[in-house]
């Protein structure tokens, strides 16, 4: 953390493709959101290497909807570094879900990274146990072949889900 803030004074910013959101996702928002007095969900505008399914107002409307009962959480968007956005917005310290203990070796490089390019620590939070299988790459597959996806996503994730399904030819 820099500044030498306590949680109780941190901005944190938790960064993701959220492409969709899923209910792993939104345990660590609310997570996050009793530990900081600000949590900006912060959503990447060109996740790496692949084409999102969903665009990117998409996902931030899917993530605003998620989380409107939540005073202390707000959605915004970031192009570029990570470390560029955070210096933009003063924030305190990075978020980061963790899954299982496979998650972890990738996350470590990149906090380092981050640290070393913004000054600014990662903390890790883990998800409940029950999502520790929950990816959105997991539920775009299940979904596309037809899979029942209700139990992992939130409901308006699962809205938004089923409107882009003609598009995408199944089912
Ligand atoms: O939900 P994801 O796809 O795991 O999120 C990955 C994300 C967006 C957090 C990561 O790819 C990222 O920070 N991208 C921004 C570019 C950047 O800063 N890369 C260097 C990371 S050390």
């Amino acid at each position: 953390m820099r500044n030498g803030k306590g949680a109780q004074q941190s901005h944190a910013i938790y960064p993701g493709s959220f492409d969709p959101p899923t209910n792993g996702h939104l345990d660590v928002i609310a997570r996050a959101a009793a530990i900081f007095p600000l949590v900006t969900v912060a959503v990447v505008v060109n996740p790496q290497k692949r084409s999102p399914f969903f665009a990117l107002d998409e996902r931030e409307e899917m993530l605003r909807r998620c989380t409107h009962g939540y005073d202390n959480v707000r959605v915004d968007r970031f192009r570029g570094l990570l470390a560029d956005f955070i210096k933009r917005t003063e924030a305190h310290v990075i978020v980061k879900g963790l899954r299982v203990v496979s998650d972890f070796e990738n996350e470590m490089a990149f906090a380092h990274m981050n640290r070393s390019l913004s000054n600014v620590d990662t903390m890790f939070l883990m998800s409940d146990s029950s999502y520790s299988f929950v990816s959105s790459s997991l539920i775009k597959e299940v979904f596309l072949q037809g899979g029942d996806i209700a139990k992992y996503v939130p409901d308006v994730v699962l809205e938004f889900m089923h409107l882009k399904r003609p598009a995408h030819g199944r089912k």
